[in-house]
């Protein structure tokens, strides 16, 4: 059974394919409205989420699937002890494929291991974020046009952000890119990462605390949320959360191609006022999160037709 729990789990040949399928349903989306019929998707949501489970639940209608789950872990009998591998067991009995998103890494893996139907990491606490990343993957090359040879600077919380660890795993990939990690000194990049994907493969990266020193030499910005449920106490959370505050001033000395992305949400890392300048992609990026979810569900979907 094939299952998406962390990037890697795709080669560059599986990624592409799915970023071409996801650009044929934007192209074509009447071809794709019947895909799904009589399939079921359940999204089992054991933490907050707005895009993640409503763009997976929007791609299952859009391709004809409907949909199953619950958006809070206290609304399931987890909350009665219920433990993962036994959810999944039994929820594999109602649907065809599952997206579930927990704040324990490694939840969905576990969940793996014991599943029946294909099972979709939807993120995992600090750990990994698959669809966001193909999510990411899509905006950058419908944006440059290409996956290789750019600059990107990720910016903020390196050290919980899911997006940010799946993202550099997927781009040490890719041909001539280079890595500008913009954080404090506490949410540095963690050094597993460092040590095993960029160093590892000897990937060109630069470490700093300087948004505006780096800023011209970007072709994409990563911004990221400060995530106060990551920290465990308040104090350090309210002393970070404004690290980095994106404004139009900030870009004067930026490309006038740059291509700025957020997984979002956004609390105040980037103004408001920078919505309407055409370099802010992350509206754009929200809505391709949709058609690669239905790219995904489509190819899961198919190979697991094919094991039975
Ligand atoms: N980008 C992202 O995962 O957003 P949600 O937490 O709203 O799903």
């Amino acid at each position: 059974m094939k299952h998406l729990i962390d990037i890697r789990d795709l080669t560059q040949a599986e990624i592409v394919s799915l970023l071409d399928l996801a650009d044929d349903i934007v192209a074509h989306p009447e071809e794709y409205r019947e895909k799904c019929h009589y399939k079921k998707l359940a999204t089992l949501f054991f933490e907050p989420s707005t895009r993640t489970r409503l763009s997976f639940e929007a791609a299952m209608y859009e391709l004809g699937g409907q949909v199953l789950g619950f958006s809070e872990a206290a609304s399931s009998s987890a909350s009665k002890g219920e433990s993962v591998s036994d959810t999944i067991r039994v929820v594999g009995c109602y649907a065809d494929i599952i997206a579930m998103r927990h704040p324990k890494e490694g939840a969905p893996m576990v969940g793996a291991m014991h599943s029946t139907v294909p099972i979709i990491n939807a993120g995992d606490g600090g750990h990994n974020h698959p669809t966001q990343t193909l999510t990411d993957l899509m905006t950058i090359r419908r944006e440059k046009g290409r996956l290789d040879n750019f600059t990107i600077g990720f910016c903020g919380d390196l050290k919980f952000g899911r997006t940010v660890h799946s993202l550099i795993a997927a781009l040490s990939r890719c041909e001539n890119v280079n890595f500008v990690l913009i954080s404090p000194e506490e949410l540095k990049l963690p050094s597993y990462i460092k040590k095993d994907v960029l160093q590892e493969q000897g990937l060109p990266y630069v470490q700093t605390t300087d948004l505006t020193a780096v800023m011209p030499e970007l072709d994409v910005l990563y911004m990221t949320r400060v995530q106060r449920e990551r920290f465990f106490n308040e104090e350090d959370y309210l002393r970070l959360k404004d690290s980095y505050i994106l404004t139009p001033e900030k870009l004067q000395n930026a490309k006038p191609d740059l291509s700025i992305l957020h997984p979002l949400p956004r609390v105040n890392e980037i103004d408001t006022a920078i919505d309407a300048d055409p370099r802010a992609c992350y509206f754009r990026q929200a809505l391709n999160g949709k058609y690669v979810r239905m790219a995904l569900i489509l190819k899961l979907l198919e190979e697991a037709q094919h094991e039975h």
